[in-house]
């Protein structure tokens, strides 16, 4: 690696699902963690092997099929995890073991360790995974408020250990950039052995500072970036890959840095990993925004007439956004079809395309014009394959003559099973068929209605939150009819707190697991 690398560590599978609601079901973090490997993202870290046997499974099968990309799993400071992450690891190309342990006062209490157990500790854990894996990742959790004086302590005694990468993390998201440059710069000239390891820097958004203090850490010597597409993680969320890569592709002029992705493939990866976790993207979100590339006022719209540089620092294609094109239509074809969503950047073998065409074929009946929008709506639309519930059919009564009822059909485990409910308004009343045919106590947290296009043919995105004895499950669904979409995302979230509530069944639990050790 040359000094000017950056190394890109992908966390959307293990910090990123962490955070409450995001969870993925196995399929979705397998074709997720494909997407980052084809991308170039250098580390993935998969998951968390010793949280649940659904992490296990995915850390195992994604280091299996990985090709270009190191496959890392995080574990604890104890022999159990290292042992158990290894298990999963070990069947990459290229595997790597990330252990951590919360160095700060206000963390070392929470396992009650002194400073000196503590260090004592971290040798053991290290030496261990070393041990397993040649490729050693080791952490000091919540490293930004730790002593500085221990801080450079354990550091060295990790190096020597064997880590072979030492990961800086701002865990809270408290510090500030020059602070950020400052402390990697600090312990790079400070530590024994620093020069022989790379520094790495993990950053979360709480003071909506994670991307300013990644590229500030950069600038101090770190050279791998730790982050999660759309920002996705814990609270506010960690560093959003798009951002800092982007960042540094725009301003390599100040910022001679380079990484090895390839950047015309984030919105695509940015649109799946919001599908799949339930998170939408904010729309005015930096790069990836619906309205991060739209000019909107005439002063805008003329110069970008003119002369597209005018407003634009960076252009759509750069990141995977083709230029708008003419809708298609029930008239179109396969070949338009294919055609039309290579330009969108899905790259579709024969009989996934043979699926979303009969998909198309139904929307292009009840709706003129298909644009862009409605076409990666569609293939992103969630194919219910594993789900264990199942939406038949649905009629509804609803109007200014009440009462409003649904009549509903589902597939359960493979039995059909119908209803018909009455409730406050045709959502409501199809809400309640739903509780009525699936036994379960979850309770509603949110319910999101957006139009996908423009006009009253528009399709609707609704997006569903669900809660159920602490575990949070979300749901999406698009369709025509909105109340179709309605049934759809509560079905969705319910069949994603189904998978929750047997993953987390013999101990572990992802969300629920501690930091504290066992
Ligand atoms: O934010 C954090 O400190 C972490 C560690 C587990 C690295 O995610
Ligand atoms: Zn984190």
């Amino acid at each position: 690696m040359t000094t000017n690398e950056v190394l890109i560590f992908d966390t959307t599978l293990r910090d990123g699902e962490q955070s409450p609601g995001a969870t993925m079901t196995h399929a979705e973090k397998l074709e997720i963690a494909e997407l980052l490997d084809e991308m170039g993202v250098d580390i993935i870290e998969a998951g968390f092997p010793i949280a649940s046997e659904g992490d296990f499974k995915a850390v195992t099968e994604i280091s299996q099929r990985s090709k270009r990309a190191t496959i890392c799993g995080l574990a604890r400071a104890n022999y159990k995890d290292i042992d158990r992450c290894w298990e999963a690891v070990k069947h990459a190309k290229s595997p790597r073991i990330h252990t951590f342990i919360g160095t700060s006062e206000l963390h070392r209490a929470i396992p009650n360790l002194t400073m000196d157990e503590m260090a004592v500790r971290i040798h053991d854990t290290v030496t261990h995974a070393r041990n397993l894996c040649d490729n050693v990742q080791w952490s000091p959790m919540d490293a930004t408020r730790t002593e500085w004086d221990y801080l450079c302590r354990v550091v060295e005694i990790a190096i020597k250990a064997g880590a072979t990468t030492i990961n800086i993390p701002d865990t809270v998201g408290y510090t500030a950039p020059v602070e950020s440059a400052n402390l990697i710069r600090r312990l790079i000239s400070t530590v024994p052995g620093a020069n022989d390891v790379i520094f790495a820097t993990h950053c979360h958004n709480d003071l909506g500072l994670a991307t300013a203090n990644s590229l500030a850490a950069v600038e101090g010597g770190a050279r791998q970036i730790e982050c999660t597409i759309n920002g996705l993680g814990e609270r506010a969320g960690n560093t959003a890959l798009e951002e800092v890569v982007m960042a540094l592709k725009v301003r390599a002029d100040i910022m001679p840095y380079t990484t090895h992705i390839d950047t015309t493939k984030i919105m695509n990866i940015s649109r799946r990993v919001a599908a799949v976790s339930g998170f939408a993207v904010q729309f005015n979100k930096a790069i990836v925004g619906k309205n991060a590339f739209a000019h909107e006022s005439g002063i805008h719209q003329d110069g970008m007439l003119k002369n597209k540089d005018t407003f634009e620092i960076m252009r759509p294609e750069s990141v995977g956004l083709a230029g708008t094109s003419l809708p298609l239509g029930k008239h179109s074809g396969r070949a338009a079809l294919r055609a039309k969503l290579a330009e969108l950047g899905f790259d579709m073998a024969d009989n996934q395309l043979k699926d979303v065409f009969v998909r198309f074929k139904e929307l292009a009946d009840r709706k003129k014009e298909v644009y862009d929008d409605d076409l990666i709506a569609l293939v992103h639309q969630h194919d219910g394959q594993e789900d264990r519930v199942r939406l038949k059919s649905l009629r509804v009564v609803c109007g200014t003559e009440g009462p409003q009822s649904a009549d509903m059909a589902l597939e359960v485990d493979g039995v059909v099973v119908e209803t018909t409910a009455t409730g406050d308004g045709p959502v409501d009343a199809t809400f309640n068929a739903v509780k009525a045919l699936v036994d379960h106590s979850a309770r509603l947290q949110l319910y999101q209605v957006s139009a996908v296009t423009e006009g009253t043919d528009a399709q609707a995105t609704v997006s569903v939150r669900m809660e159920e004895d602490g575990r949070i499950a979300t749901g999406q669904s698009a369709d025509t009819d909105t109340v179709v979409a309605s049934a759809k995302a509560y079905i969705n979230a319910l069949n994603r707190l189904m998978v929750r509530r047997e993953q987390s069944q013999p101990g572990y639990d992802t969300k629920g697991v501690s930091y504290k050790d066992t």
